[in-house]
């Protein structure tokens, strides 16, 4: 949560700052600030709301825009203090002459503000950061970099911290510890960011800092050192995310266009992974054996949202498959309730960012209890995939609209061939695993099929758009994908929206049922389908409309309602993904009716990284 953009050089600081904020307004959106250090004085701008708003006061401060020199620009996420231009970052320290940004929490941050108050410092933010400033500040000495590392030991919590001051033209200092930071190297100049999505349009050079890692950096060089001001060296990353990739493009939204790309995400994901002679998948980032993988006794998937939807889906593929019994964690609870990981015990760690900081502690956890950790990952180089060690990436490209699509069907592919992979090294016949090949390889085309019908969908979608409620239900795979179609639905367009397995709905939510609470029925025809069809009947019977996920050419789903949403023939396997796929555009047109902040839903951020 909230985004860090730092710029170095001869370029309108400004300029490269507002830019990058745009570029990261995904991780927050509440207010947004920036400060300029040039000609040995520091200037600020701040904002209420969208980072178009900071544009817009950045245009009318007279010169600001064309200043050279250094800069630091903050998009925010509120957790202390309301959304407000006092609270919005940079903070100063009372003499004005330091500037900071910070992702991520201070948790000491009043016991810090009574000892600082107690010393004549005076706060204007009711934020946690503004410490930061003042005991940078409290620190220094002539020296910007000194008094940053001076008082980390005092910070309890997460940051990712970036400083600038008028005393040290040209210079950013910046560290984490919790919270990303990447340096990004360009020529005569330099730039620093929370993520990559903001240094894609100057470099692909980047470096990741690690925790306790403190970068200065100037147009001319990167110095890195560590907790203790001793120079380290880190490896130069490359990035490999085509220009563009971040770049709405002439959809009107990330969302449509990230579910547009499905196709060819997807196609990235399996690329190179199957492996037809053998009937099975290729997975080499897991570095894992053939005994290794063999001695897997039990596996636990742990991720949020839709990651942990994925996950869902991915408990079906491990048991059925590979015969290996799964749990799936909400990563936020997994490190409170002291969980068993048995000797064998294969940890998957779920993020499409590899940033979620519930997910990260799980992790550790995971870690510090003997399992094998293998992450999956969009995000190269993300705090997750360089802890977990080992992993599968999901060659999504960048993700960049909050509700995340094209991240979770990846997830679901990745997750299938590696169920492949498990099941081909214990039970799995070769038929059978040739079978699934087959059916992995269709997973495009079947995409491309749903997304054909994206004016069928959007037409259903207008006819409920109006709804104050909506409930989801489906069996099998099909439930997860159920809790992530009313997930997608809540998230961006504010209808209440509840997954349910299907069978479930007996239980208790169908005392809600009525001709205002319509119900989407995933109906593909795939085992349960018959037992769904019951299901939509005793909806009809309580006048709940109902929208069904039908196989197309399923006559009996017509003859329950007029608003069917046709999928291709599919295995029960597969048929999460062009499922997940009508979801999300039905999701998506709803909200687009109402008129809903697609790519920014009200009180979200892509990366969730405090807990
Ligand atoms: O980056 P992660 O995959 O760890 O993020 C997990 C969730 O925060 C994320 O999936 C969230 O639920 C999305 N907004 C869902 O669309």
């Amino acid at each position: 949560m909230c985004g860090i953009i730092g710029y170095t050089g001869n370029r309108s600081v400004a300029g490269v700052l507002v830019d990058g904020l745009r570029r990261l307004e995904y991780r927050g959106y509440d207010s947004a600030g920036l400060a300029v250090v040039s000609g040995g004085e520091l200037h600020e701008a701040k904002a209420v709301g969208k980072v178009r708003k900071l544009e817009e006061v950045v245009a009318a401060l007279p010169g600001l825009g064309s200043l050279c020199g250094c800069g630091i620009g903050h998009t925010r996420w509120a957790t202390h203090g309301v959304p407000s231009t006092v609270n919005a970052h940079p903070h100063f320290s009372n003499d004005r002459k330091i500037a900071v940004v910070h992702n991520g929490i201070i948790e000491n941050h009043q016991e810090l503000r009574r000892h600082l108050t107690s010393k004549g410092c005076v706060f204007r933010s009711q934020t946690d950061s503004e410490v930061i400033a003042h005991l940078i500040a409290e620190a220094y000495d002539g020296d910007l970099l000194a008094a940053t590392a001076a008082v980390l030991d005092q910070l309890q919590g997460t940051y990712g911290i970036a400083v600038v001051s008028d005393r040290h033209p040209g210079l950013i200092v910046a560290v984490r510890k919790g919270s990303p930071i990447v340096v990004g190297i360009g020529e005569g100049e330099n730039f620093v960011a929370s993520d990559i999505a903001a240094l894609l349009a100057h470099t692909r050079q980047v470096i990741y800092l690690n925790d306790g890692d403190i970068a200065a950096i100037t147009p001319e060089k990167i110095e890195l050192r560590d907790i203790r001001n001793v120079p380290i060296e880190r490896e130069i990353a490359k990035i490999d995310w085509e220009t563009g990739a971040a770049e709405k493009g002439n959809y009107p939204h990330f969302m449509l266009k990230e579910i547009f790309e499905q196709p060819e995400t997807v196609e990235n994901a399996i690329r190179g992974r199957l492996d037809h002679e053998m009937a099975s998948a290729i997975l080499s980032g897991i570095g894992l054996s053939p005994r290794e993988l063999l001695q897997i006794g039990h596996i636990v998937i742990a991720g949020c949202g839709s990651s942990m939807h994925a996950g869902l889906v991915g408990e079906y593929y491990f048991e059925d498959l590979a015969g290996i019994s799964t749990s799936v964690e909400q990563a936020a609870e997994f490190r409170y309730r002291n969980p068993i990981i048995e000797p064998n015990t294969l940890v998957i760690p779920i993020s499409q960012s590899g940033e979620t900081a519930d997910t990260i502690a799980a992790v550790r956890e995971a870690a510090a209890k003997g399992a094998i950790v293998t992450a999956l990952c969009n995000v190269v180089g993300s705090t997750i995939a360089r802890e977990a060690g080992r992993g599968i990436y999901l060659h999504a490209g960048p993700e960049i609209s909050v509700a995340s699509t094209k991240a979770f069907l990846s997830q679901v592919v990745v997750l299938l061939l590696f169920a492949l992979l498990l099941g081909r090294n214990r039970r799995l016949s070769r038929s059978r695993g040739a079978e699934l090949v087959a059916e992995i390889e269709q997973i495009p085309d079947l995409i491309r099929e749903v997304l054909e019908q994206a004016l069928e969908i959007k037409k259903i979608a207008s006819r409920y758009a109006h709804v104050d409620d909506f409930f989801f239900i489906g069996r099998g795979c099909l439930y997860p994908t159920a809790l992530e179609g009313a997930l997608k639905l809540k998230e961006i367009s504010y209808i209440h929206a509840e997954g349910y397995h299907a069978a479930e709905l007996k239980h208790g939510p169908i005392s809600l049922l009525d001709e205002k609470h319509p119900v989407m029925a995933l109906a593909n025809d795939i085992p349960g389908r018959d037992k769904i069809l019951g299901n939509i009947q005793e909806c009809r019977a309580r006048k709940a409309p109902v929208v069904a996920i039908a196989t197309r050419g399923d006559r009996a789903i017509r003859d329950l309602t007029q608003d069917v949403i046709e999928i291709p023939p599919c295995s029960r396997f597969v048929a999460p993904l062009p499922t997940a796929v009508a979801l999300q555009l039905f999701a998506y047109y709803i909200a687009a009716e109402r008129g809903c902040e697609i790519d920014q839903p009200r009180n979200l951020a892509k990366s969730v990284t405090v807990e």
